[in-house]
């Protein structure tokens, strides 16, 4: 009996040992493959930049695609939108911030005059301020193929929204998730009558994967008693990949010709990180500026799954230096991105009854 016990121990032992030096491995694969940049499957890796995952896609788009790009007057977006105008993409920006929006408008034309460009007025962590974007924009009569779910903050303190809800939670994933839902009939519209397919791409981060199970309370992210700042962001970004997941699923069932992807764009010290100030904070970004990606490479990522011609028909993925890549198990458990699709849905419908 006591062999026994002890074969069954070793070959635990075994196993485990197995186990880590297989995930070792694995990571210091995707470490080494992000250092170098080498390119994976799609012909692209961590270093390549929005410019060049979109070049080819230049002369096979549709001609007149129209693009919604939350968050274009900074960082990430603003790289996103020049690029998607680039290839001839009509962008419009809702921005909170008009002004900034207007420069980076200037900007886009000074490097292509033909570009067009709309400004609509929003803040995302608003119903009420969506819901007037929503019909501003659907008046503008206008088709919609794209819509870039961007737009990301990450408050240092407690704060709440003008519904009442934590602010983080509320601009990252409940604005986004109603700007989603009010615009998702015209893009499955847009894509019946012009046969060309719809892209929804939620923003995410890698920092989701840091939420467990038990931090995952729909209520306790709404008005949480104790906050963290770190872990509301993580929740929020955890939440747009779930999003995705359930709307993807939703889609191919009512089998509309509109898919939705989850990015990770990499650590890119825009706006969102700047925020963070303190020297601990500097020293790291200093130490670490050599492993941070350019604003550009930080778009490839969106931009990839927003027009290439790889990444058509995919739906519910999720995607990280312009990859496939792996998310956490929580994010790509159905029943939860079910669960959590159904409470904000009846959230955001008794607030816009009330
Ligand atoms: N940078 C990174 O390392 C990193 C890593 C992983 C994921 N991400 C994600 O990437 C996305 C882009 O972030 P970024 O790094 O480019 O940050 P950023 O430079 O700070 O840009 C954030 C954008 O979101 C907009 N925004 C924030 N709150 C808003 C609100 N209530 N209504 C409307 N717009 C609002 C900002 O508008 P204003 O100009 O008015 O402030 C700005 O345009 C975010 O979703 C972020 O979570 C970033």
């Amino acid at each position: 009996m006591l062999k026994l016990t002890l074969y069954i121990c070793i070959y635990v032992l075994i196993i485990l040992v197995w186990k880590i030096v297989i995930r070792f491995k694995q990571n210091m694969k995707g470490t080494m493959r992000y250092l170098a940049g080498i390119a994976g499957q799609s012909g692209y890796g961590s270093k390549s930049t929005a410019e060049q995952v979109t070049q080819d896609s230049s002369s096979s788009l549709p001609p007149h695609l129209t693009a919604i790009v939350t968050g274009a007057t900074s960082g990430i977006g603003a790289e996103t939108a020049r690029v998607l105008a680039k290839r001839g993409v009509r962008i419009v920006i809702p921005a909170r911030d008009l002004r900034k929006a207007a420069q980076v408008k200037e900007n886009i034309r000074r490097e292509n005059p033909k570009a067009e460009i709309v400004i609509l007025e929003i803040d995302l962590s608003s119903f009420a301020s969506i819901r007037k974007f929503c019909t501003e924009f659907l008046s503008l009569e206008i088709p919609l193929n794209i819509l870039i779910n961007n737009a990301g903050k990450f408050s240092q303190k407690l704060e709440f929204s003008e519904d009442k809800f934590e602010m983080t939670f509320a601009t990252n994933y409940l604005g986004h998730f109603l700007l989603t839902e009010l615009l998702l009939e015209k893009m499955i519209d847009t894509a019946t009558q012009t046969g060309v397919q719809g892209r929804i791409v939620n923003v995410s981060s890698v920092i989701h994967g840091w939420v467990k199970k038990d931090h995952f309370s729909f209520n306790q992210m709404l008005q949480p008693k104790y906050y963290n700042a770190t872990r509301a962001y993580a929740q929020s970004k955890l939440a747009n990949i779930m999003h995705a997941n359930e709307l993807a699923r939703q889609l191919k069932a009512r089998d509309a010709n509109v898919t939705i992807n989850a990015v990770h764009p990499g650590i890119v010290k825009t706006g969102i990180i700047r925020d963070h100030k303190g020297v601990i904070t500097d020293s790291l970004f200093f130490v670490a500026s050599k492993l941070l990606k350019s604003t550009s490479q930080g778009a490839s990522t969106t931009c990839y799954v927003a027009l290439n011609s790889k990444t058509t028909g995919v739906s519910g993925r999720y995607f990280a230096d312009c990859n496939e890549s792996r998310c956490s198990a929580l994010a790509n458990d159905d029943s939860e991105a079910h669960k959590l699709w159904k409470h904000t849905r009846a959230l955001i419908h008794k607030r816009l009854r009330a």
